[in-house]
């Protein structure tokens, strides 16, 4: 099974700790790059050596949280082999697989239910790219240096 790799500031620490119990009884491997408690942390600190291990391809998937989603996903989204997409839903989850080909997702810690999260997260990893038009249009997405 697949090693996911997981991380979160302190605004989403709990539902770091419930996702990668889930995810570890579903049998799939978790590499957790913290944080490992409520106390405040700056998203930055830990999305980085994430994101950078995700660009290296050691991890071909990872889930990232923190209060909103939001700067976890700008840090994340700063590596060229990076692309996190924020979603609430399962639906948007898919299509950020399907359309996309996200390899990041983000989650909004404070604004979303355990349950929903986990749903999202089901749909997330179980939906693969649809490639097509929809890789021509990856493909632009490039870096500007
Ligand atoms: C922390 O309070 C919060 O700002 C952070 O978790 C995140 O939402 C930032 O984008």
């Amino acid at each position: 099974m697949k090693t996911i790799a997981i991380g979160c500031d302190h605004a989403g620490f709990e539902l770091k700790e419930y996702l990668k119990e889930r995810l570890l009884s579903h049998g799939y491997l978790v590499k957790d790059f913290g944080t490992n408690s409520i106390e405040s942390v700056d998203y930055p600190d830990i999305i980085h050596p994430l994101a950078a291990a995700v660009d290296k391809h050691l991890f071909e998937t990872a889930v990232i949280i923190c209060g909103t989603g939001l700067g976890a996903s700008m840090v994340a989204n700063k590596y060229p082999g990076v692309r996190a997409a924020l979603c609430w839903l399962p639906e948007i989850a898919l299509l950020a697989r399907k359309h996309n080909n996200a390899n990041v997702l983000a989650l909004p810690g404070r604004f979303i239910s355990p349950d929903v999260a986990w749903k999202v997260v089901m749909a997330f990893l179980s939906t693969s790219f649809e490639g097509g038009r929809h890789e021509r249009r990856v493909n632009k997405i490039s870096p500007i240096l």
